[in-house]
């Protein structure tokens, strides 16, 4: 059985923003389950040994007697793998995004300031996301727990996990100030290359 991947930097690494032990945690035990429940729940299915993305994409085709715990902690991987992946300090809000951003919203505050009004609407448990929809514009949206944007056709190129397992340890029930510490480690890099991707 593979196992779940490594984050891709220290645990530390996104300090004062993200605290380490929220990291340890939020990595190595909720991603960790989500993994382990996923690879459990597509076991003996045909979906054994498939790339989690394929699995979210064809969730109709899952059987049905595994397909909410497919849903569930498919997309509970996939999500985090992907959130780790948009983390990192000090890189710089340019390039084909930057410019797609500006286009639609303005400016980067316009930007910021929309992304967190919608983060701030997530009733419960669930994710913001950037994503390019079908007509290729930009959008933010929520998902609620661990429903996927790819389960519906929307490409993400940035997202903000908004479960209060992500930021409970450190900012409490200030959601707000979670979220404006967040725009201080997108990892405008990779920000980049989903979007490219998409294009
Ligand atoms: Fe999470």
């Amino acid at each position: 059985m593979s196992e779940l991947e490594k984050l891709p930097y220290s645990y530390n690494s996104l300090e004062p923003f993200i605290d380490e032990e929220t990291m340890k945690i939020h990595h190595d035990k909720h991603h960790q389950a989500y993994f382990d429940k996923f690879m459990n729940a597509i076991q003996g299915t045909e979906f054994e040994g498939k790339d989690v993305m394929d699995v979210l994409q064809n969730l109709n085709k899952v059987p049905e007697s595994v397909r909410t715990a497919v849903k569930n902690n498919g997309g509970g991987h996939y999500h985090h793998s992907f959130f780790w992946k948009i983390l990192q300090k000090d890189t710089s809000f340019s390039g084909p995004v930057a410019d797609a951003i500006t286009r639609k919203w303005g400016t980067l505050d316009a930007f910021k300031e929309e992304f967190k009004t919608i983060a701030l609407r997530v009733f419960g448990s669930g994710w913001t996301w950037l994503v390019v929809n079908d007509k290729n514009e930009l959008e933010i949206v929520n998902t609620s727990n661990q429903d996927s944007p790819i389960s519906v056709g929307k490409k993400p190129i940035l997202a903000i996990d908004v479960w209060e397992h992500a930021y409970y340890l450190k900012y409490q029930n200030k959601r707000a100030d979670y979220i404006t510490a967040f725009f201080n480690i997108i990892n405008w890099n990779a920000v980049n290359e989903l979007y490219q991707s998409t294009q």
